[in-house]
C-alpha cells in the first residue's frame, strides 16, 4: 500500500516554474512576493529569455513586473537555464510552457501542439529523485493530465511517485499583475490519489487569495474550465463585432448598443467593447483547441458552433481593413498609411497573432506604404509578424512615435487602443498630413464629433460613416 505524500513536507519550500514567458516569469515573481517562505525557480532552455529575466531589461512588459522583479530576484525568485537542476531541487513542478495550435499533421490549425509540454514531463520523469507534484499551468485540452500522467508513471525512477494537478492560468496581459494579486479565482483540479495534493498547492494560493476563491475540482473539470473561458470570452468579442457590423449597415452606435444590452446585469458591460478583433496567444488557439476536442469527440454541431467565432474575428478583421482601403479616395496605391498601435491590445508589447499584422498585410496587398508605430513593440517582433504573413517589408518602415507615422500620411488607422493616441494633438498631426486626411479608428477611441471637426474624414467601428 502507497504512504501518499508521507515523503513530502507539511509546507512548499520550493517551488520550480518550467517556462519564463508570459505566464511563467509574471506568475512566479507575484506568487514569491506574496510566499516569502518559498523559493522560486523559474526554468526554461531559452538562454536569451533567461539573461533578459536576469537584467534590467526584462522580456515582458507588464504594468508592475519590474518593481516586482527587482524586489525578488536573488531573494526568493531565481531564473536559470538549468531545468534539470531546478527540477530536483523542487517539490512542485509548474509547467508554463507554451502550447501552440498544431501546424501539420492530425489536427492541423485547430489541435493544441503539446509537444513542450511532453518534452517537459518527460524531463521531469527522468530528472526527478524524488517524489513530485507537477501542476499544468500551461493552457491544455481536456484529457491531457492522463497524458502526463502516463509519461511520469512510465519513465520514473524506481520509487519516486508523481502527483498531477490542473492550476489553469486566468490573468490577462495588460492586467497580469493585478489579476494575479487578486484573481477572480484559482482552480485546482486533481484526480483519485492526486487529491491530497490539491491542498498542497491550496496552501500556497492561500497566503493572498481569500479561500472562497480558490475552487477545487477534478482534473478533467479544471482543464476545460480554461479552454470554455477563453471561448466564452471570444464569444463575446465576436457577437459584439457581429453587432457592430450591423450598427454600420444600419445607422446605429455599438457604443449605444453595448450600453443598452451592458446595463442588464444578466449580460453586464465588460468584454462589450467592438474593435478590430481579438488576437494573442490565447482566444484563436483555445477556440480552436475545443472546435477540435468537440470534433474529436464526435460534437460536429458543438465544434461548428465554436468555429463560427473565429469565423466572426476573421471577417471583422478583414472587414475594417476593407473598409480603410475602400474609402480613401483613389485606392491605397503608394499612399502612406499611419498604423498607430501593433500589440494585440494595449498594456503589453506582445504581437502574438495581432489582428494589426492582418489588417497591415492586407493594406500592403493594396499597394500602400506603412509607417507604423507602437509604443511597446519591438521593432523586430513589428517585421518578424508581418514577414510570417508573407508581407513585403521593403513597404513598412517602423517609426519612433505617432507624429512621425502621420507625417505626410493619406490615412491614421488606430489599431491598438493606447492611451497615448488619445493624448495626441490631432490638430497638428492633421496638418503634417496629405488631404484629404482620414482616421480610421478600429478601437473606438477617438471622439467622433472632434475629429470631423478638425476636418478628418473620420471612421469609426460600429458607427455610421463621416457625411
Ligand atoms: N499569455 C497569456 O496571457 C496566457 C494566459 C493564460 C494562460 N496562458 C497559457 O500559458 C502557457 C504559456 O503561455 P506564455 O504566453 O507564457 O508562453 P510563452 O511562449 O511566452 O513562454 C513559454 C516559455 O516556455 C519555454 N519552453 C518551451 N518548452 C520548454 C521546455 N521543454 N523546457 C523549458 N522551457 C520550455 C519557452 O522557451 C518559452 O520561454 C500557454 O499554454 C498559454 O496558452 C497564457
Amino acid at each position: 500500500m502507497v504512504n501518499i505524500g508521507v515523503s513530502f513536507p507539511p509546507k512548499v519550500t520550493h517551488i520550480c516554474c518550467i517556462g519564463a514567458g508570459y505566464v511563467g516569469g509574471p506568475t512566479s515573481a507575484v506568487m514569491a512576493a506574496q510566499c516569502p517562505d518559498i523559493r522560486f525557480t523559474v526554468a526554461d532552455t531559452d538562454s536569451a529569455r533567461i539573461a533578459a529575466w536576469n537584467s534590467s531589461n526584462l522580456p515582458v512588459y507588464e504594468k508592475g513586473l519590474d518593481d516586482l522583479v527587482k524586489m525578488q530576484r536573488s531573494v526568493n525568485l531565481f531564473f536559470t537555464t538549468d531545468v534539470d537542476s531546478a527540477i530536483r531541487q523542487a517539490e512542485m513542478i509548474l509547467i508554463a510552457v507554451n502550447t501552440p495550435t498544431k501546424t501539420r499533421g492530425v489536427g492541423s490549425g485547430k489541435a493544441a501542439d503539446l509537444r513542450n509540454v511532453e518534452m517537459c514531463v518527460r524531463r521531469i520523469a527522468t530528472v526527478a529523485e524524488t517524489d513530485k507534484v507537477v501542476v499544468e499551468r500551461s493552457t491544455v485540452p481536456c484529457g491531457t493530465g492522463q497524458m502526463v500522467a502516463g509519461i511520469l508513471d512510465e519513465f520514473a525512477k524506481p520509487g519516486v511517485q508523481f502527483h498531477v494537478l490542473s492550476n489553469p492560468e486566468f490573468m490577462s496581459e495588460g492586467s497580469a499583475i493585478a489579476n494575479l494579486l487578486h484573481p477572480d479565482r484559482v482552480i485546482i483540479g486533481a484526480h483519485g490519489t492526486s487529491q491530497w495534493a490539491q491542498g498542497l498547492l491550496r496552501a500556497v494560493y492561500e497566503q493572498w487569495v481569500p479561500r472562497d476563491r480558490i475552487l477545487t475540482m477534478d482534473l478533467w473539470s479544471a482543464e476545460l474550465s480554461k479552454l470554455a473561458a477563453n471561448a466564452m470570452l471570444a464569444q463575446r468579442i465576436s457577437s459584439i463585432n457581429a453587432i457592430s457590423a450591423v450598427c454600420e449597415a444600419a445607422g446605429a452606435s455599438v457604443k449605444s448598443v453595448a450600453d443598452g444590452v451592458g446595463s442588464d446585469r444578466r449580460i453586464g458591460r465588460d468584454f462589450l467593447d467592438a474593435s478590430v478583433g481579438f488576437g494573442g496567444s490565447c482566444f484563436h488557439k483555445d477556440v480552436a483547441s475545443l472546435v477540435w476536442l468537440s470534433q474529436s469527440l464526435n460534437l460536429p454541431e458543438v465544434a461548428e458552433y465554436w468555429s463560427q467565432v473565429l469565423a466572426m474575428n476573421s471577417f471583422q478583421i478583414s472587414r475594417f481593413a476593407r473598409t480603410v482601403s475602400q474609402t480613401v479616395v483613389g485606392g491605397l496605391e503608394d499612399k502612406r498609411i499611419a498604423c498607430l498601435g501593433f500589440a494585440y491590445k494595449s498594456g503589453t508589447g506582445d504581437s502574438r497573432n495581432t489582428p494589426a499584422a492582418e489588417v497591415c498585410r492586407y493594406l500592403l496587398d493594396e499597394g500602400a506604404h506603412l509607417a507604423v508605430y507602437d509604443p511597446k513593440v519591438p521593432d523586430q517582433h513589428i517585421r518578424d509578424r508581418m514577414e510570417e504573413l508573407g508581407c513585403d517589408l521593403s513597404q513598412v518602415s517602423v517609426c519612433a512615435s505617432a507624429e512621425e507615422a502621420a507625417d505626410g500620411a493619406q490615412a491614421v488607422v488606430v489599431l491598438t487602443a493606447w492611451k497615448q493616441f488619445l493624448a495626441l494633438d490631432w490638430e497638428i498631426v492633421y496638418g503634417s498630413m496629405a488631404k484629404p486626411a482620414y482616421v480610421f479608428d478600429g478601437q473606438l477611441m477617438l471622439e467622433p464629433e472632434t475629429m470631423r471637426r478638425l476636418g478628418y474624414h473620420f471612421y469609426q467601428i460600429g458607427h455610421p460613416r463621416s457625411p
